[in-house]
């Protein structure tokens, strides 16, 4: 058997025609523009493409955007500085810092720095805890975009066995939290796995559905899954240089010998990515409409 591939192109392209038809709405039925901040400190290309991808589909879009790039020498109270201009800019409905920072910036106090109604990455503690209760609330981009993945291509996820490779606050934490909840993709049995579990191929090997968010390119192989498993390769991994200079990509799933065995499985690159910048526009518009009474 050889899987059905899951394209994040695709259905990222369809959830953009969507959008696209409510922004001319919002415009036209309100003269509201939803607008967007992308802040990122440093020259980390990986971070650069990321951004650049974000400005570029909310120009697309019919976004008002603006690309912030600070010196990898910033100050942590002058990005706290310019986080609280954008608080108090009535253009800007989105704020989004890219992460990772530099080390001597504190994370932390930086993401709780923006205003929650803001906060269109879904890592403000406010919003984290609504998700984690189930309220209304932005879902973080990445696991937004894998339960639209899901459920967009028909997979069955209630009582499904689910396994999580990986812990971060991004992704691994918000996705196993919300494929617990009764919801649409959710109503699942879940399985967290990480660096210190023991075994982690016992749990792949019953998983009707892996999501694998680690950053280790082709961790998870054939021989650890079972017939049928549905795959979510979250990692975009640089695994060398083309001799045009493009970054070649692999995801942390053996994409080539697992989908022999899969009934599903995501594409790197092509599946998850861009399901991620489209739920930041969809956070956007929503983040628009709150804030002009409209929701
Ligand atoms: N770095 C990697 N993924 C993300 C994301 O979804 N949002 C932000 N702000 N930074 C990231």
């Amino acid at each position: 058997m050889s899987a059905k591939i899951i394209s994040g192109v695709e259905t990222a392209k369809a959830i953009r025609e969507e959008l696209k038809v409510e922004v001319t709405e919002l415009k036209d039925k309100h003269g509201i523009v939803p607008g967007l901040v992308t802040i990122l400190v440093g020259e980390d290309p990986a971070s650069q493409s990321y951004v650049t991808a974000k400005n570029k589909t909310a120009h697309a879009l019919g976004i008002y955007s603006e690309q912030k790039t600070l010196p990898a020498d910033t100050t942590e109270a002058d990005l706290l500085a310019l986080v609280d201009q954008y608080n108090n800019d009535p253009k800007i409905n989105g704020i989004l810092v890219q992460l990772p920072l530099p080390k001597h910036i504190n994370e932390a106090k930086v993401l709780y720095a923006i205003n929650p109604d803001k906060d269109v990455d879904g890592f403000h503690p406010v919003n984290v805890g609504k998700m984690v209760l189930g309220e209304q609330c932005f879902l973080p981009c990445t696991p937004h975009g894998i339960l639209e993945l899901l459920s967009r291509s028909g997979v069955q996820t209630s009582g499904a066995e689910v396994v999580v490779l990986g812990r971060s606050n991004i992704v691994g934490k918000p996705i196993a939290n919300l494929m617990l909840q009764k919801r649409a993709a959710g109503n699942a049995t879940i399985t967290l796995c990480h660096t210190r579990t023991k075994n982690t191929e016992e749990h792949t090997k019953r998983a009707d559905i892996i999501i694998a968010a680690v950053g280790v390119p082709k961790l998870v192989t054939a021989d650890m899954v079972k017939d049928g498993v549905v795959i979510i390769d979250v990692g975009v991994n640089r695994i060398g240089m083309s001799e045009s200079g493009k970054a070649i990509l692999a995801g942390d799933v053996d994409f080539e010998a697992v989908k022999e065995k899969a009934s599903y499985i995501t594409p790197v690159p092509g599946g998850v990515g861009p399901m991620t910048i489209t739920m930041l526009m969809k956070n956007t518009v929503q983040a628009a409409k709150q804030a002009a009474g409209l929701v």
